[in-house]
């Protein structure tokens, strides 16, 4: 645990200690929220500091962290498209293809669990999923650092912004999680009609759209909950009769979670496409079609999954809103792009 009292010795060891090369200066930082979220809840060894953000920055757009050299996490998770990339599954190392779509990294510092099963309980601990995984980016922690450590440049951000020797687990995790929890998004014209009272901002067909989602129709809003869109709860929405993946079932071994997947934000969702754990609906028209149908029959289907009744013009107003729910400046803050090659 890293206290603030050890941190500021650290840095004024580092301030004496890496004497020749530029004095590195850590201090803490707020993360920039929308006043209609709550505070943020920082784990205690990792409040956000400048050069943790920067650190973290430099390492998630870094290929150095996969087998191949050619695989970063800004591979599969690219900011203009809201950090997905626009495949259906996602293409990792030497072009071995993954299982599942990558989802948005938008909003994460609220996440209670990780991962479309909801396996891993932390942001710090999540960063160890892609690094191992053969499928993304093939990589052993220990041959990562073995790979870094001749780096100055970010031994030394290490030792400033963690008072740590070397980059090591701790602070490389620490760091990738510190980084992404910059990553929100609050600022669609859904947020400016709902929340700052700018009513001119929603469509006349998007606020038809709106009221849809919010209906005892179609219930949209009952998992896609709250200011993120999403209940972080775990549903089957009978996408299949039979499941290849299994969800939340492989960290439950529950049969009755079989199919079961974390509810996804829907925020930036215009940008995200293709949809659903596999990505297997490529379009929102399509999405909003499946649910009109009412999905496959599956035993764990949700109740509420059932034939709509949904006209043409509906389903149409629906798709409008949920294109109004994308955030223009989140995908095109330069603080979330890499650095410039240096
Ligand atoms: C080869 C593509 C690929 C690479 C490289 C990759 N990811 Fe992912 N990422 C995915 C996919 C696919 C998922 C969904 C996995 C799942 O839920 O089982 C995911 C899930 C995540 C999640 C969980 C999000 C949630 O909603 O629970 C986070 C956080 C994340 N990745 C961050 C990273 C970081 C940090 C790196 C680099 C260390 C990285 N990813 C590298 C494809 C990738
Ligand atoms: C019972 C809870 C529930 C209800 C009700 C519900 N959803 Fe979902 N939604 C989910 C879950 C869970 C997923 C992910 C399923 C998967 O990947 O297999 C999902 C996925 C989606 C996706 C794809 C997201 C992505 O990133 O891939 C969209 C879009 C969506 N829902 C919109 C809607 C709309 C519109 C409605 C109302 C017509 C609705 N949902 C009703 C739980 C629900």
């Amino acid at each position: 645990m890293m206290r603030r009292g050890r941190l500021m010795l650290a840095l004024a060891a580092c301030l004496v200690a890496c004497g020749g090369s530029a004095l590195l200066q850590d201090e803490a930082v707020g993360i920039k929220i929308p006043a209609h979220f709550p505070a943020i809840d920082f784990p205690e060894d990792n409040a956000p500091t400048r050069l943790r953000i920067e650190l973290g920055r430099r390492l998630f757009y870094d290929t150095r962290l996969s087998a191949d050299g050619n695989t970063s996490c800004g591979t599969c998770h690219v900011l203009s498209a809201a950090f997905t990339d626009g495949r259906r599954v996602s293409e990792g190392m030497q072009h071995h293809t993954g299982k599942r779509n990558a989802p948005t990294l938008a909003n994460l510092a609220w996440m209670p669990r990780f991962m479309m099963e909801g396996g891993v309980p932390t942001l710090e601990l999540q960063a160890l999923a892609p690094l191992h995984d053969t499928l993304e980016m093939g990589f052993n922690m220990m041959e990562v650092i073995e790979k870094l450590k001749h780096d100055e440049a970010l031994t030394a951000l290490a030792r400033a912004a963690y008072g740590r020797d070397t980059l090591d687990p701790f602070v490389i995790t620490r760091s990738l999680a510190a980084f992404q929890r910059t990553m929100v998004s609050g600022d669609s014209r859904y947020d400016r009609y709902a929340f700052e009272g700018k009513k001119d901002q929603l469509s006349e067909q998007e606020l038809r759209g709106l009221e849809l989602f919010i209906s005892e129709k179609t219930r949209c809003s009952e998992c896609h909950s709250g200011v993120f869109f999403t209940d972080f709860g775990f549903h089957n929405i009978g996408l299949y009769e039979a499941y290849a993946d299994r969800g939340r079932e492989r960290v439950t071994y529950d049969s009755l979670d079989m199919g079961k997947f974390k509810t996804p934000t829907l925020r930036n969702i215009g940008l995200t496409s293709p949809y659903m754990h596999d990505g297997s609906i490529a379009s929102l028209e399509e999405v909003v079609e499946f649910y009109n149908a009412g999905g496959r029959n599956h035993v764990n289907k949700d109740m509420r999954i059932h034939p709509l009744g949904l006209s043409a013009q509906e389903m149409e107003d629906l798709v409008a809103f949920l294109n109004a729910l994308t955030d223009w400046n989140f995908v095109q803050r330069t603080d979330l792009m890499p650095y410039e090659t240096e």
